[in-house]
């Protein structure tokens, strides 16, 4: 099947064009231009409750730095999710998605002490302490319920740029720093209801998240016996990894999220400790292989004997994943997604940088300007990364399902550019 395995549940080719929750991509591009992200509601719901029915008794929160959007807060909402914000902004978004203040957790490497005020303010159910002064300065603020973010050392695979979990980290605390913070923390006041770990993105093994559990229960072990304190919540953050081409292999939303709660259970008796609460703050799983991204195909241009460019009118500031950390991504072409491939052609943008490259040898009919081509599985880490580089507005973002199409983040003008100079 190719590409396709890669794209949204509701993707479907009807006379030999790619349709995306029942509508045609050309007339997605025709109404709403292009670049434009397009999300599919069936595939965003059916991962929401993958994670909700695999782990009925978990907290779900929605990782929203992957895609932080009212319109996605909103429909993980009715789905029972929550939110776990990592700024203010973030947070702001959440709350006025709807998103109640009790499923809202409050991440961040450097909280300001307005983001800590208005955590306190809005009552969100948890700020995770991710510093040793935090422990001071959200106390001060009026925070209440507190986590308190580990670092176990464990380095997964998975690119450097994106693991959090190990020795050096910038995120959270050495075990040696996280026990006198959580004493600290519980001087203080606080309600110190857990542990929160987060290894990395884009892990596409489940072993090292099984290991952290294991970790954190020895980790729990030692509060009992040093602070007579257990956490009741544990908190194993995101990272569950998806498919970008065909050779990628991920594990399922259903065998991840039951192989964590089963292995808490059981690391958490063998220590002769009270089950914990878990909570999975999914990002890339939750909406990652939702999203599409269309763009048009402007100069085809056979560069060398063994290269040939399609231009498209994108790039890196829609998508600089290729860039931070070496990406690679599958396309096809939407408005001809019957026919067979017949080259091998390299995708870049439209960026001053011979680095902007899309999707290298990607193997598509022979593509001419005009052509529409789809981008699989761009709905994590992209709009949410974009850039304005070379004064490029940035995409619109739409919902489709059910044979309609809704805009969920309108395309950014040169006026808003023009209105921030002075
Ligand atoms: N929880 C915490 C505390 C996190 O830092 C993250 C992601 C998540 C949850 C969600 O992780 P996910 O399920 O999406 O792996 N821009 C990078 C990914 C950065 C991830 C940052 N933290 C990329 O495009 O690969």
């Amino acid at each position: 099947m190719g590409v396709l395995e890669l794209l949204p549940d509701s993707a479907a080719i009807e006379d030999g064009e790619l349709a995306l929750g029942g509508v045609r991509a050309t007339a997605l591009a025709d109404e709403l231009g292009t670049p434009l992200v397009v999300y599919c509601e069936q595939t965003l719901r059916a991962r929401a409750r993958a994670y909700r029915e695999a782990a009925p008794a978990a907290t779900v929160l929605y990782g929203s730095k992957a895609f932080p959007n009212l319109a996605l807060l909103a429909l993980f909402a009715e789905e029972g999710l929550g939110a776990d914000v990592s700024t203010l902004g973030e947070l702001e978004l959440a709350l006025r998605a709807g998103v109640p203040g009790e499923r809202i957790v409050v991440h961040g490497n450097n909280k300001s002490d307005e983001e800590l005020r208005r955590a306190a303010e809005a009552d969100v159910w948890l700020v995770v302490l991710d510093a040793e002064d935090e422990v001071e300065r959200a106390a001060a603020a009026g925070v209440r319920r507190v986590l308190v973010r580990v670092t176990p050392g464990i380095d997964p695979d998975t690119h450097d740029a994106i693991k959090t979990g190990h020795r050096g980290s910038k995120f959270g605390l050495p075990p040696e720093q996280a026990l006198p913070a959580v004493a600290r923390a519980r001087e203080l006041g606080l309600d110190v209801q857990g542990l929160h770990v987060h290894l990395g993105s884009q892990l596409l093994d489940v072993s090292p998240a099984r290991f952290s559990v294991d970790w954190l229960a020895g980790f729990a072990a030692e509060c009992r016996s040093e602070l007579d304190w257990t956490p009741a919540v544990v908190d194993v953050g995101g990272g569950l990894g998806i498919r970008y081409t065909e050779t990628d292999a991920a594990p399922s939303i259903d065998g991840f999220a039951r192989t964590i709660v089963d292995r808490v259970e059981r690391a958490w008796t063998l220590q002769g400790l009270p089950a914990p609460k878990v909570v999975f703050e999914p990002g890339r799983s939750l909406v990652g292989e939702a999203g599409v991204t269309l763009y048009r195909v402007g100069v085809v241009k056979r560069s060398s004997d063994t290269t040939t460019y399609v231009a498209v009118d994108g790039g890196m500031s829609d998508n600089p994943r290729p860039q931070l950390y070496e990406a690679r991504f599958s396309c096809l072409l939407a408005n001809r997604a019957g026919e067979a491939a017949s080259g091998t052609y390299t995708v870049c943008g439209k960026h001053c940088e011979s680095g902007d490259v899309l999707v290298e040898r990607a193997r598509l009919p022979e593509p001419v300007r005009g052509d529409l081509l789809a981008v699989a599985a761009t709905g994590a880490y992209t709009l949410a990364m974009a850039s304005n580089y070379n004064a490029v507005p940035r995409p619109a973002a739409a919902l489709v399902g059910d044979g309609a199409a809704r805009l969920i983040r309108r395309r950014e003008t040169l006026d808003d550019l023009l209105a921030l100079e002075t």
